[in-house]
């Protein structure tokens, strides 16, 4: 028997003002995106911003629905989006902003398990990381170099041949 440590580096910054410009610009694309989420069951609004190898920022929100599971994630909202109309683009970073509106979140929020395999797809097709940064509404901001990060041990297509 052996055993096997998985680490994952994070790093947390104190605010917006304290990241790189990029970083920070998209996370605004974040911010906004997140306002015009459609989540009247849930309250939660989350908002997702790409930044693609061409400098294109593409943004995408939560969007509910009636029958519950019909919905969709802020994160693959803006990923499906982004492979289906930039689908040779490489995507560099995604920033998430996510806050109930009755309490605003003061603390970054994570992706859920099946948005991280839903980017994990992503970094496997580019063969390349994607930055991942995420906060609440205001607050700390925290970054993952990879969803591999964020996903270790993940399921990938190098599984299937
Ligand atoms: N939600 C996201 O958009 N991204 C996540 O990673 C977690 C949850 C949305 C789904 C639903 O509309 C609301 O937040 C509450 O779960």
């Amino acid at each position: 028997m052996k055993k096997i440590t998985l680490q994952t580096e994070i790093e947390v910054f104190e605010n917006l003002f304290e990241l790189p410009k990029k970083d920070a610009l998209l996370m605004q694309a974040a911010l906004k995106s997140m306002e015009s989420a459609y989540a009247p069951y849930s309250n939660f609004k989350v908002g997702a911003a790409l930044l693609l190898d061409n400098g294109e920022i593409v943004s995408g929100n939560n969007q509910e629905n009636a029958a519950y599971p019909s919905g969709l994630c802020a994160e693959r909202v803006a990923i499906f989006y982004a492979g289906a109309k930039y689908p040779n683009q490489k995507i560099l970073k995604m920033a998430i902003a996510a806050s109930s509106d009755s309490k605003p979140t003061h603390v970054p929020v994570p992706p859920c398990g099946a948005c991280r395999q839903s980017v994990l797809e992503y970094e496997t097709k580019q063969k390349q990381k994607i930055e991942i940064l995420f906060m609440g509404k205001e607050g700390s901001v925290a970054k993952a170099a990879g969803m591999i990060d964020l996903l270790p041990l993940g399921f990938d297509s190098t599984f299937l041949s």
